[in-house]
């Protein structure tokens, strides 16, 4: 970002690598930005505003294929399901998918995600006593991701790596090309896998898409695909990043590290303290269905509007102290103005989250009892070059064995 913030440019590196010191000036000096890159949006920085937009479909619609990502590599002309419909469509739709994400099937993740966990976290105590330094985002982090993904929507293992490559290739926004192929690539994965699920259905996610119907027609291949572009898409790269950052807070601050250590009651408040504070999806777009005058602001009907979930879940009118992980600030009860919007808000809220709180609380336990203090061995962690997602893509740490 320049002196003007209608200069501003989310995927620029030196706005992505550090936003939030910007997003600070944005907050109290032009609430409702301007970045013209990128086919043009509007920004959103306060918390007020962004969970009051997150809640209003009607006037910020999420009913255009593509909007939903600032802006999408590929431009899509099928929307995602069920996140790029409004209401009433978008609860018919959803309401297929809530067995899936049920709490009871959930749970049943649970031993698998502690095993996974605990074979990742033995590979890298043994890499250490060998005098190794490991890479917690390429050894522990996406591991740990793709393999719960894998288990919870029945994908091969093996193709985990896949699915990671194409996320990547999708929303890199200085190769749209190269997005545009990766997106044929897994749309021909998907259809693949649709076909081999229609010959021999399992009790699995495709299977429950086949078998259900919408405002009385069975789902088109379309309809089906699309659901899965977003299930499989939604959790790998976002869950990494999230165990990235927490992991990267830890090797930084022991002292937060030891406070958990001695009081592990606190696991599940300090989940939630380090989904705010990492924010791995940092912006979600929407399109205004009508004219708006916001802080003064002339938005037009159809301009594209931003909501910058990171800027609001560290706005100090809500969050005090907002830059530093307070691992106890959850453990009340919650207020509604002080829930973090790390999922969103309204309609959309995400559906996965369960399953990233499963992975997030039984790396933070793994972290802080059987895995000793971390010691970053690069001076200056190294963030991924794009400003709607953050996320390490390096976390280099030697284990302090013996501490
Ligand atoms: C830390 C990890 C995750 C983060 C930060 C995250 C974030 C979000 C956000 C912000 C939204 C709302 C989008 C909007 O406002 O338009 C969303 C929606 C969604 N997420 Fe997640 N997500 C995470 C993990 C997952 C996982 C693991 C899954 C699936 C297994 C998942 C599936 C979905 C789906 C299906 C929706 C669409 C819901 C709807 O439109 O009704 N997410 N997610």
């Amino acid at each position: 970002m320049t002196d003007t913030p209608d200069d501003l440019d989310i995927h620029d590196p030196a706005f992505a690598s550090d936003p939030y010191q910007a997003y600070e000036r944005l907050r109290q000096e032009c609430p409702v930005a301007r970045g013209e890159q990128h086919g043009g949006y509007w920004l959103l920085t306060r918390y007020a505003d962004v969970r009051e937009a997150a809640r209003d479909w009607r006037t910020y619609t999420s009913s255009v294929p593509g909007v939903t990502s600032i802006p999408m590599a590929a431009r899509r002309t099928e929307p995602q399901l069920p996140l790029e419909v409004d209401p009433p469509l978008h609860s018919r739709y959803r309401a297929l998918v809530n067995p899936v994400f049920a709490p009871a099937r959930i749970e049943q993740l649970r031993p698998r995600v502690e095993a996974l966990a605990a074979a990742l976290v033995d590979a890298l105590l043994d890499r250490t006593q060998r005098g190794e330094t490991v890479d917690l985002v390429a050894d522990y982090a996406e591991p740990l991701s793709l393999g719960t993904l894998a288990e919870f929507t029945s994908l091969p293992h093996q193709d985990g790596p896949l699915w990671l490559g194409w996320q990547r290739r999708m929303f890199d926004v200085r190769h749209p090309q190269d997005g545009a192929r990766a997106t044929q690539e897994m749309n021909a994965y998907i259809e693949a896998l649709v076909a081999e699920r229609r010959r021999a259905p399992r009790d699995d996610f495709i299977s429950l898409l086949l078998d259900s119907e919408v405002d009385g027609h069975r789902l088109s291949d379309g309809e089906v695909r699309a659901f899965c572009q977003l299930q499989f898409g939604a959790g790998f790269e976002t869950t990494a990043d999230a165990m990235s950052v927490t992991l990267q807070y830890l090797a930084t601050h022991p002292q937060t590290r030891d406070a958990l250590t001695a009081s592990p009651g606190l696991l599940t408040a300090a989940v939630e303290e380090f989904l705010r504070y990492a924010t791995p999806i940092q912006i979600f777009g929407r399109n205004a269905t009508r004219d708006l005058d916001l802080h003064g602001r002339q938005v037009k009907q159809g301009d594209v509007v931003a909501l910058s979930y990171a800027s609001a879940n560290h706005d100090p009118a809500v969050f005090p102290d907002p830059d530093t992980c307070i691992v106890d600030r959850f453990a009340g009860p919650a207020t509604a103005s002080g829930r973090h919007l790390t999922f969103g808000a309204g309609v959309h809220l995400c559906l996965g989250a369960p399953v990233a709180r499963l992975e997030l609380s039984i790396t933070l336990r793994e972290f802080t009892t059987c895995v000793p203090p971390l010691r970053p061995t690069e001076e200056q962690p190294t963030w991924k070059a794009r400003g709607d997602r953050r996320g390490l893509s390096r976390l280099l740490v030697q284990l302090d064995a013996g501490s």
